[in-house]
Order: structure tokens, then sequence, then C-alpha cells
């Protein structure tokens, strides 16, 4: 979610600038923009919305002034649409001093109100204006950008990684970074920041982090690291073990593996700002519905692949505690199958493009015949949104590889803050439970990056099985319908037959399938949930092993009960039952891609697929 670029330095900024916005351009590509300032002491500034090349256009066009400091921003929008307006840098009422942002400032109305009752006036709808108008009314009250900027940044809420320059203080870059990234490029009488070290490759590889709630200040001669009051803090150098030609993906192998590793963040990202004052969910954007949610009686998902498997397990969550029936359809199967739905009904379409062509003629179909409509998208903006009465947005950031995964995490995320702000509306569940729940939910981050750290063994467990020519998955309850998505991924990425069932389907049918060595995952359910549940899954697990199935159990710490029959045990940590599909799908990510990748096959663009479905 946009890409940061600083330099001071000799070089001409802008070149700069512009390399690293072309490296950082996959984190966020609807606006850019640039300010320097020239060698004759003012500030230039240069924006635009779309992508990276219309700036570059612009700045042929209307060249900046030569120049050894600015900074660069490319935008994935929150706040605001797409248009030149909104596109960063940002400026101070005098036009002196420019500044750029990463994230979401929680409390900017607050600020924005504070400045307006002051007479500044706002030529953007985005949250980071607020915090340049601000900078520069503490600018003009201190005269240092450093000091500004600490008082700045120890007002703000939320995530942030801001950048700012001042045409009075030349040869300075100041950050600060607050859950959101920010690194130092250590260079030769030159200095660099960037949203990752791809900004910044090219020119140096020796590179120092910095952690969360710092500030720096770089000038060509050195960097100066700091808490928010201002105390020097330590940090650590490092080499970058890579050159300029892997920073594409921000140095990782792919998009895929990049986006599965920010999967922790897509989770905080979607829950940050929707939690109230008094520790429940209020999401901002459904404020002034709570008569139109007191009147529904039944709630339909409408989705296809990834998505549809999302609004499955949000069903669980949404029925036990919202008391409303939902039914998740395929949206391509929706409207032909002449379905019921009255002004009772709330249609709820998840869509991570927000433009896949099926999901929004079940959209239009159901607003035609009087159901109201909901959307879940992760795309500002696009016309699934743009066609709904409502809209949740996942802020996943943009996922770039085709196989869908920190959409789907965001996705049920965002189901669940909707079940419980729902709940609270329609008072079906306790403020305790309301509460534990959303805890529960904001521990899922930590707890997603525990099951990360088991990459390497899952990739050991894919190379040793790149040879399947089929693979089975069970789940019960919400383990089913990872089942599903975990045979999903690797049908996609691995093109190995794969399917996913019910556990308690198998003898109905499916067990036919099972011959010596078959690999089977089995998403195990926590025994906390429900003991029996539990003992059957486990049940199931021996009676495919007795017919000589190779066991790959997913499974939660501390769960012994799966230890005599499994030949792998991947381990997630304990989370409240409803909680689990978020770190159960994790390992079926990975195990996806690793197989994939030994078997030689590109994970970010498998073929006869199209990241966006805009025909039926
Ligand atoms: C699979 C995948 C797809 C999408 C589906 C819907 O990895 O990504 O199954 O989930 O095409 O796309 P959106 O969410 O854009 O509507």
């Amino acid at each position: 979610m946009c890409g940061i670029v600083g330099y001071v330095g000799q070089r001409d900024s802008i070149d700069v600038l512009m390399n690293g916005l072309s490296r950082l351009e996959y984190r966020g590509y609807d606006s850019a923009g640039v300010a320097v300032i020239g060698e004759d002491g003012t500030l230039s500034t240069r924006k635009r919305a779309g992508k990276l090349a219309v700036l570059a256009e612009d700045v042929a066009e209307s060249p900046v002034p030569q120049s050894s400091t600015g900074i660069g921003h490319t935008r994935w929008a929150t706040h605001g649409g797409p248009t030149d307006d909104n596109a960063h840098p940002h400026l101070s009422a005098d036009g002196k001093l420019a500044l750029i942002h990463n994230g979401i400032i929680e409390n900017f109305a607050a600020i924005r109100d504070e400045l307006l009752a002051e007479g500044y006036t706002f030529a953007s709808e985005t949250d980071t204006e607020a915090a340049a108008i601000l900078l520069g009314r503490e600018y003009e009250k201190t005269g240092d950008l450093r000091a500004a900027f600490r008082r700045v940044v120890g007002r703000l809420e939320g995530a942030f990684t801001l950048l700012a320059v001042h045409q009075d203080e030349p040869d300075l870059v100041v950050g600060a970074r607050q859950n959101s990234p920010l690194v130092i490029g250590l260079g030769e009488g030159e200095n660099f920041l960037g949203s990752d070290v791809a900004a910044f490759v090219e020119f140096t590889r020796y590179a120092l982090a910095i952690g969360e709630g710092q500030m720096v200040a770089i000038t060509p001669e050195g960097v100066e690291v700091t808490d928010f009051e201002g105390n020097p803090v330590e940090s650590t150098p490092f080499e970058v073990q890579w050159d300029a030609s892997a920073a594409d993906k921000g140095g990782w192998s792919s998009f895929m593996a990049k986006e599965i590793s920010e999967e922790p963040e897509a989770v905080a990202n979607t829950v940050r700002g929707r939690v109230g004052d008094d520790g429940l969910v209020h999401i901002p954007e459904l404020e002034g519905l709570d008569e139109l949610f007191g009147t529904i009686s039944r709630v339909v998902v409408v989705a296809c692949g990834t998505a549809s498997y999302a609004g499955m397990v949000g069903k669980y969550a949404i029925e036990k505690w919202t008391k409303l029936p939902v039914e998740v359809a395929l949206s391509h199967e929706f409207r032909y199958s002449d379905p019921v739905i009255d002004e009772h009904t709330l249609v709820v379409s998840i869509s991570q493009s927000g433009e896949t062509m099926d999901t929004l003629m079940a959209v239009k179909y159901a607003a035609a015949h009087g159901a109201k409509t909901l959307s879940i998208c992760n795309t500002q903006g696009a016309t699934i949104p743009r066609e709904s009465d409502a809209v949740v947005y996942t802020h996943a950031g943009p996922e770039v590889a085709v196989a869908s995964t920190k959409a789907f995490v965001a996705q049920i995320t965002a189901l669940y803050l909707f079940g419980l702000h729902l709940a609270r509306v329609r008072g079906t569940l306790s403020e305790q439970a309301l509460a534990e729940n959303i805890a529960q939910l904001q521990s899922v981050p930590d707890k997603i990056a525990e099951v990360l750290t088991q990459q390497d063994e899952i990739a050991q467990l894919a190379h040793w099985m790149s040879d399947s020519r089929a693979v089975l998955f069970l789940g019960r309850h919400v383990g089913y319908p990872i089942a599903l998505e975990g045979a999903l991924k690797l049908k996609e990425l691995a093109y190995i037959h794969a399917e996913g069932f019910a556990a308690g389907e198998l003898k109905h049918g499916p067990i036919a399938l099972i011959e010596p060595g078959q690999p089977v995952f089995v998403v195990v359910p926590s025994p906390r949930g429900s003991q029996t549940m539990h003992a059957k899954v486990v049940s199931n697990i021996q009676e495919i092993r007795a017919r000589g199935a190779k066991i790959i159990a997913i499974a939660e710490e501390g769960d012994v009960a799966v230890l005599p029959f499994a030949d792998t045990v991947v381990r997630v940590p304990l989370a409240a039952p409803l909680f689990e599909p978020l770190l159960a799908v994790i390992p079926t990510q990975i195990f996806a891609m690793e197989l994939a990748t030994a078997k030689g096959l590109d994970v970010d663009q498998p073929r006869n697929l199209a990241k966006s479905v805009t025909v039926e």
C-alpha cells in the first residue's frame, strides 16, 4: 500500500526518485508524485493520477529544477479516489513543505477539524493532507523541521510512514515509521529512504533498519535515528543480499511469496480503525445503516473462487453471532437459480478486484429484485462497490500474484468484522462476547506470523511431494472451506489434480480414491471447540490411514491425538475455533507455492488465468 522514496546527496534527485518509484510500483499504482528542493532553494512538485508512466511523461515535458534533495510516492488509494489532487506529496499552507505518507491516519478527521477551525483550507480528500498542514503549522512555530516533525508524529494515530522536506532546510529529509515500513539506504555523501530496499538497491546495498515508533533524519553526511521523543536509538545495519534485478518484487522470489508474508499486515490493516473506544466493532462505512440492518431477515453471499470460500467461512460466524440465516452462492449460479430475494435480503458480494463480471452481474440482479447490497472489496473505487449500497474495504494492499492469498484472509477478516458489527446493532451478542471475539481477531496477525516461521519445513514437504499426481484435502465445519481453498491453490499453481472434501462426506464416495501413498491434508479442528468434532476427524484420519493414505495434519499446538496417525503435522497456534481458518489456510498456500516452484512453474502467473475476470 503505497511506495515511498527519499533522497539527499549529490545526484540529481529526480533520477533517484523515479528509479525508486519504478521499483516500488507494485505497492500501488493509481497515482504518483515527487517533490524536490531545487538548487534555486524552492520546492517543486509534480503529481499525477495514473501509473508512474504518466508522472514520468509529465516530468519529461515539464522538468523539475536540478536538485539534490527530494521525496517520491506511488499511491494505492485509501482515503479519496485516485486523482491528481489526492496524489502525494501534500503541501503545507505556505507551499514550502512537502509530505508523503503510507498508511492510514485514524485521527485525521479531528486534526482536519482543528485546522479548518483555524482557517486552513484543504485541496484533497486525503488523511495525509491533515498531517502536511499540521506539520507546516508546527514548522511556523519552531522553525525546525526535526522538532516540528516530532510534534506531529506524536499526535498521529494509526499506521504511517511519513517523509517530509522543507525548502528552508534543503539538505534534509525527515521520516517516521509506525506500523508501516521504512528502511534507510547508506551511501557515501548521500543517503536514501524507502518503503523497502528495492527503492535504493541500485545505488547502495548497505541499509539500516528502523524500528516501530522511530524517526529518522538523513543529510548527505549522515543519518540520525531517534524515538518519537527525540532520544537517539541504536539501529542495525545490514547488507542487501541480492542485486537490483531481483528488486522488482521487493526482493521476494515472487509476488506470491511477498503477499503471503504480508498476511499479518493484511488482517491488521483490515481491522484498523474499525474498533471503537468501547472496544466493540463499529465499521465507519456502515454508520447510518442500523435501521436497515435491523430489518433484514437473511443474508446471501455471492462470490467466485477463493472469495466464495471466504464467504463459506464467514457464514459460520455470521450465523452464530447474528442468528440470521446466511446462504453462500457462486455469483455465476446465483441469478440463474431464480433466487428467493426481497427487500429484507442483504446480498453481500466479496471480490478482491471489485471487477469480477459474474459477481457484478449478481449484485445488479439482486438490486434489481429489491435486495440491499453490500460489497467487500480490496480495490478502492472499483465497479462492484460503486454498484452496491454499502462497502466494507479490505485493506490487504494491492495483490499482484494471480492466486489470491492475502486478500483471502482479509476477506474473512472483513466478514467477521461485519458479523460483529451486525451482532452489536441487532443486539444478538452480549458486549462481553463481542469484545472477546474482536480480541481474538486482533490476535490473529501475530499468530499468522508464527505460522509463517514454518515456511522452510513446508517447502521441504512440498519438494518431497512434487511428484504427486493427486492430493486430497479434508476438513469439517470452518475447516471444510479451507480444504476447498487448499485444493484450489494446488490446482491453479501446481497443475496437480486436487480435491477438497467435507471430512464427513468421505464415506459417501470419495474414500474410494484412497490408495496406498495417496497424500491427504487434514485440517484438524481444535478439541477445545468441540471434542466430538475433533474425535470424528481423528477417526476419519484413521479410516484413510488404514487404507494407505499419507496424512499431513494441520493441527493446533499441543494436539497429541493426531500424532500416532499423521505422517507430518504442521502446527498452528491456539485460537478460538471460528478463527482457526485464518491460520490453517497459510500452510496450504505455502505448500502450493513451494510445490509449483519445485516443478519450475511461474507462481505469479499460472497458465490460463487472469487476475481480474471481467467476462462472464
Ligand atoms: C484463486 C483466485 C480466484 C478469485 C476469483 C474472484 O486464487 O484468486 O478464485 O478469488 O476469481 O476474484 P475477485 O475476488 O477479484 O472477485
